[in-house]
């Protein structure tokens, strides 16, 4: 069992969930953050943080999709370990429906 990253965090990647989790275990993208699946210890305080809403635990109906694409990026994005600030359209982007088809396969820029 894990919890995973779901389609509102694209373009918002707020990233108030990677302050919270015991085992960092969030990986950073261009445009989002994934769970790696192997690594969450399903402890769930990461969901009730995120401002889109946008984790949910792999129970949920809708999660099995998510599932293997957090698990097919946590494997070749950056792990990312403190908060930053959201991307710059964040809170125009929180809410907009399907948004997978913004995602960036591109890793987080790292410093
Ligand atoms: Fe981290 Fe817990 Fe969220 Fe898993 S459920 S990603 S271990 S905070
Ligand atoms: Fe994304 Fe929500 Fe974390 S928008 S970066 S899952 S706080």
């Amino acid at each position: 069992m894990t919890f995973v990253v779901t389609d509102n965090c694209i373009r918002c990647k707020y990233t108030d969930c990677v302050e919270v989790c015991p085992v960092d275990c969030f990986y950073e993208g261009e445009n989002m953050l994934v769970i790696n699946p192997d690594e969450c210890i399903d402890c769930g305080v990461c969901e009730p943080e995120c401002p889109a809403d946008a984790i949910i635990s792999d129970a949920a109906e809708s999660a099995e999709d998510w599932l293997a694409i957090n698990a097919q990026y946590a494997a070749v994005w950056p792990v990312i370990t403190e908060k930053k600030d959201p991307l710059a359209d964040a809170e125009e982007w929180n809410g907009v429906p399907d948004k997978l088809r913004f995602l960036s396969e591109e890793a987080a820029e790292t410093a």
